[in-house]
């Protein structure tokens, strides 16, 4: 497949073939998410963000598994790098308990969990952060960042945001405030409140519409008021803030509300703590999405583009004492840590923060001139892409006859479509998307 003049193109989704194995994964798989019928074949042609499904139709994947492949299919500096390492067996050793030796220090290419992790506190020492707790997955890093939180403070309570989604282990959920699925009769850990989250991205104190920072002091000042508040700020462990709610339905705070939480955190010295997981790792045109605003994380949890999760954070925020934390397969698989390692080069070597903008900008502008009836909000940073329409059946028919024209975006909150294209997406790949969305949107008109 050329990627100079691939075009996406569909006999029939899902197919025939799709739904064969589709019904093979559904006899011993727990029924999960599940959001459409895309069933990829690995062993046909792929490239950037072409690829071809078990029936040979070929899509133009703007969802990007989920922001979990930044770089879409077969990229050449990944697969070149990869298939040089020789891979060992095992490979897979347990967690970053066991030590690899690679990389700068090593006398073979293999980019090691130490290397990983090195990547990500260089990146993050704008935040004066230097430790790092690799696990293996989103729900893990959030799971290990409220962990450290409760240890260094000694407090037994947290502040979530009301359309927060954080992951579905026992402890992260305790953070949602998304659909109630997630939640709905588990237990949960106590002491968690939530706050409303900004609902109007160009929002100052005045204009305020979430309630978060009308009346004299914002939710979260009043919350934490030392004689009046409903939680004493020294008995705070930590607040936690998607920096863009993710399955809230891709929604861009203010700059006002950013501010004040991170004025809050600061005054009462409550630790911050981001979740990046959808929002990390370049694809908002900066590496981490918190580099947009005036806040000071104290953790930072990450997953997806990495392929394993990460708790990174201040040094002293980490507990001294061994066995606080550790898993046994934490980033152990040495292939998953060393793609993570190799996914930054090449976000870095080619400097695709600055093609996430160029490309996100191409994105909203074009969308914005073709101005689809029934899309109410057009909103992005970088990669990190939306269109809102007016009903939510309307998103979910476009989501269907997009699939139709070959075309794989995915849902987030109540009837917003979200677009996650690869951060090396071109120019030409971008006009291709729009062109089939707004032909989706006509379809479904
Ligand atoms: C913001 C956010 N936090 C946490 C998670 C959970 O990550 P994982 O599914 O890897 O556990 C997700 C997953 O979608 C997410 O988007």
């Amino acid at each position: 497949m050329d990627r100079e003049s691939a075009e996406p193109s569909v006999e029939r989704f899902s197919g025939e073939r799709a739904r064969e194995w589709v019904e093979y994964h559904h006899e011993t798989a727990a029924p999960s998410t599940y959001v459409c019928e895309f069933v990829w074949d690995h062993t046909a042609d792929a490239v950037g963000p072409f690829c071809t499904d078990v029936d040979g139709n070929v899509l133009l994947d703007f969802a990007a598994h989920v922001a979990s492949a930044p770089l879409g299919y077969n990229n050449p500096t990944v697969t070149d790098r990869l298939d040089a390492l020789d891979l060992p067996d095992p490979s897979k050793i347990a967690g970053q308990d066991f030590y690899a030796a690679g990389g700068p220090l090593g006398e073979h290419d293999l980019p090691t969990p130490a290397d990983l992790m090195a990547r990500l506190t260089d990146r993050s020492s704008q935040y004066d952060m230097g430790t790092v707790f690799l696990s293996n997955s989103g729900a893990e890093a959030v799971e290990n960042a409220i962990k450290v939180c409760y240890d260094h403070t000694g407090g037994t309570y947290g502040v979530t945001f009301e359309g927060a989604f954080h992951g579905r282990t026992l402890g992260a959920l305790s953070l949602n405030r998304s659909r109630a699925v997630y939640r709905r009769d588990f237990p949960e850990i106590g002491g968690i409140e939530a706050v409303p989250f900004c609902q109007d991205r160009t929002c100052t104190a005045e204009t305020c519409s979430c309630g978060f920072l009308t009346g004299e002091r914002s939710r979260l000042r009043r919350m934490l008021d030392p004689g009046r508040g409903s939680m004493g700020p020294n008995d705070v462990a930590y607040v936690v803030l998607e920096p863009v709610q993710g399955e809230g339905g891709y929604r861009f705070p203010s700059d006002a509300f950013m501010s004040e939480i991170a004025d809050v955190c600061e005054t009462y010295d409550v630790p911050l703590v981001v979740d990046e997981i959808q929002t990390g790792i370049g694809r908002t045109g900066e590496f981490w999405a918190a580099d947009h605003y005036a806040i000071e994380p104290d953790v930072i949890a990450s997953a997806k583009a990495l392929r394993v999760g990460a708790t990174i954070g201040r040094d002293e925020v980490f507990p001294d004492e061994t066995s606080r934390l550790s898993s046994t397969w934490g980033a152990g698989d040495v292939v998953a840590a060393a793609q993570g390692a190799i996914t930054i080069d090449v976000i870095d070597e080619q400097d695709l923060t600055a093609n996430a903008v160029e490309r996100g900008r191409q994105f909203q502008e074009l969308l914005t001139d073709a101005d689809p009836e029934p899309v109410v909000d057009i909103r992005g940073t970088g990669l990190l892409l939306a269109a809102e329409f007016d009903t939510k059946e309307r998103r979910d028919d476009v989501l269907a006859a997009a699939r139709q024209r070959g075309l794989l975006l995915l849902g987030c909150g109540h009837k917003t479509l979200r677009v996650l294209p690869p951060l090396d997406v071109r120019e030409r790949e971008i006009r291709i998307g729009v062109d089939l969305l707004t032909d989706a949107i006509a379809d479904v008109a």
